[in-house]
């Protein structure tokens, strides 16, 4: 991806570090080991592989901004849902390393910890009542949409946020707020 960009755009000046999966839902006891490893692979080294390269080229082009895609998960746990939870929060913890090792740098690294947001990952994972369940938990008491996501992390990318970095800034319709 990297490559790509470069060779079309002769530089790298932001990323975002968006893919994930949800994984099975199974109390930790029940786990399966294999659908640990996938979803650790995806939700946590995929966002550490993905920043390695970005880092690497944003140091050769002297600054940029990366945005790792969290979730509230980050934070709090789903409970069920014990790979998903740690990939996050193991997200949120490599955000805060990237931004202190490379702050000097002039690259900025932030994270963004959604609340539940209407999409493919969501209407595939979970019936309407049980959306409804999780919309009604949030002060706003409807699910987000990925657009109010991506202005955030349009934000982030952009030199209006330019003093911050290692942050991880949440977008969940006061979801975490109570
Ligand atoms: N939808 C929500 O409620 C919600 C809440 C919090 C955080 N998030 C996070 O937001 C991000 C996007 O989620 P979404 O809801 O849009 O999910 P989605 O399932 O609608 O989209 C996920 C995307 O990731 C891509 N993808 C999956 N595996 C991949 C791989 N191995 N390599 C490259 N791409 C791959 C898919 O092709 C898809 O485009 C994820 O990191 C998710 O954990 C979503």
């Amino acid at each position: 991806m990297v490559e790509v960009a470069v060779s079309k755009y002769g530089r790298l000046d932001i990323a975002c570090n968006n893919a994930g999966m949800g994984g099975p839902a199974k109390p930790t006891g029940e786990y399966e080991p294999d659908a640990w490893d996938r979803v650790i692979a995806l939700n946590l080294s995929g966002v550490f592989y993905a920043c390695r390269y970005q880092l690497e080229q944003m140091e050769k082009n002297g600054g940029g901004s990366i945005v790792n895609i969290a979730s509230i998960h980050g934070q709090v746990a789903a409970p069920n849902s014990p790979a998903y939870t740690a990939s996050k929060h193991g997200v949120v913890g490599l955000t805060k390393n990237i931004a202190a090792e490379y702050a000097l740098k002039n690259i900025r690294c932030n994270a963004v910890g959604p609340g539940y947001i209407e999409t493919a990952l969501l209407k595939d994972n979970m019936t309407q009542n049980l959306m409804d369940a999780v919309a009604a938990k949030a002060p706003m008491n409807r699910l987000g949409t990925a657009q109010e996501v991506a202005d955030l992390v349009v934000f982030l990318s952009s030199e209006k946020s330019s003093f911050t970095t290692g942050s991880y800034i949440i977008a969940d319709g006061g979801y975490t707020a109570i």
